[in-house]
């Protein structure tokens, strides 16, 4: 009998220690949005990704660690940050909690991520149109690959605008041996059900120095001032994350290498079953300084070599009982952000019509791979009789 139980494309993954840290929460009633499971986890965060601790504030969400980022790179309603085009909206959206405008970079055709060349472009356009220059510089480490980090630090360091990486989806990948989401002034890092870790849902801001995470932390807590009466002289927000939730994170901590060998291997088994297609290419990377941690496989389609489409394959799988999802569709072409500045070409946007992100998490075993492997090959074999 041919198995035909759902493929997810990313699911949440247990290690097995986590409802150990939770459990601790219980016992000891630290059930509230502070305590030795958020300590803990920002501790091992901060371990994993090399930085000093005390830098790492641990959020609700990684939408969270963006707002409160671009709260304190000093963004208010009026001003223009400029954010990668092609990304999930939560890179976005915070840029519009603050009032502010998103001015909207291309990706480059290696990495998928923000255009150095087209950023420069647009920053200098920008001071043109507006005799001032944007606020911040989002790239995103798409997919698990690392942005072209030299260079797009160094752009931003020639017109004095601070980075604030969106690494949301790179936990585990490096640029040149540096981890994603230690280059920017912040960075922030998601935990969604779907990362390659997850605290059900919670996110951690990365700050360059412990002066910043304080005060990240002064916002998240409803930005009370110092006094034993309730007193506040700024807008706060409640975006800590419960010592509950730290818990299933400090399990998946020690499961994170893990993940990130299994992703990778799911990845180069994709390329191995799916190399003898043509018109088929994947999100690789470019050169050895690059350590996608391969979050999502992407691939993507050239009709006019392979015979069939990106949808074709979409619908294929739908049938097949198989989850895939388009690649982002760029952010300069979604209605809510209608009339936003764009600089670039085409990059995004071809990649949104032609590519696919095929299941990928670290649950799925070889076999689960084949089936989802065998719905192109069998698209493949189908275009050959078609075409001869
Ligand atoms: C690129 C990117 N940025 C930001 C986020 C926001 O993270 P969260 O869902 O934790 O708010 C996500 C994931 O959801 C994402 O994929």
């Amino acid at each position: 009998m041919t198995d035909n139980s759902k493929i997810w494309l990313s699911l949440a993954h247990m290690g097995g220690q986590e409802q150990r840290f939770v459990q601790e929460a219980f016992d000891t009633n630290w059930v509230v949005p502070l305590g030795p499971n958020v300590d803990g986890f920002e501790r091992d965060l901060a371990g994993y990704l090399g930085v000093e601790p005390g830098t790492i504030v641990a959020l609700s969400s990684g939408t969270a660690a963006i707002h409160l980022a671009l709260l304190q790179l000093g963004v208010q309603a009026g001003a223009e940050v400029i954010c990668q085009s092609f990304t999930f909206s939560a890179s976005a959206n915070p840029i519009a909690y603050l009032g502010a405008k998103p001015v909207f970079v291309d990706s480059e055709a290696d990495t998928w991520n923000m255009c150095p060349t087209a950023l420069r472009e647009a920053i200098e356009d920008r001071i043109k149109q507006t005799g001032k220059a944007p606020k911040a510089i989002i790239p995103v480490h798409l997919y698990g690959m690392p942005a072209k980090m030299d260079e797009i630090m160094a752009v931003a360091k020639e017109y004095n605008i601070p980075v604030l990486e969106d690494a949301a989806e790179a936990l585990g990948a490096a640029y040149k041996g540096q981890a994603c989401g230690t280059f920017g002034e912040f960075a922030c890092l998601s935990f969604n059900g779907n990362k390659m870790i997850t605290t059900s849902g919670g996110g951690a801001l990365v700050c360059r120095t412990k002066e910043q995470a304080k005060r990240t932390m002064f916002f998240a807590t409803q930005a009370r001032d110092n006094a034993p009466h309730y007193q506040h002289s700024h807008i706060g927000y409640n975006y800590r994350l419960s010592n509950v939730c730290a818990g299933i994170g400090r399990g998946q901590m020690m499961v994170l290498d893990e993940h990130v060998a299994r992703r990778r291997e799911i990845n180069n088994l994709y390329r191995e079953l799916l190399s003898a297609i043509p018109g088929l290419s994947f999100h690789t990377n470019p050169n050895e300084d690059f350590d996608s941690n391969y979050w999502l496989t992407c691939i993507v389609v050239d009709v006019a070599v392979a015979g069939f489409t990106r949808e074709d394959v979409r619908l294929a799988m739908e049938a097949a009982n198989i989850e895939t999802r388009p690649l982002w569709k760029p952010m300069h072409w979604q209605p809510v952000f209608e009339g936003a500045p764009y600089y670039g070409g085409t990059v995004a946007e071809d990649l949104f019509e032609d590519g696919l992100c095929l299941p990928s998490g670290s649950t799925l075993t070889d076999k689960d791979i084949k089936r989802v492997s065998e719905v192109i090959l069998e698209l493949h074999a189908k275009a050959l009789v078609i075409s001869t």
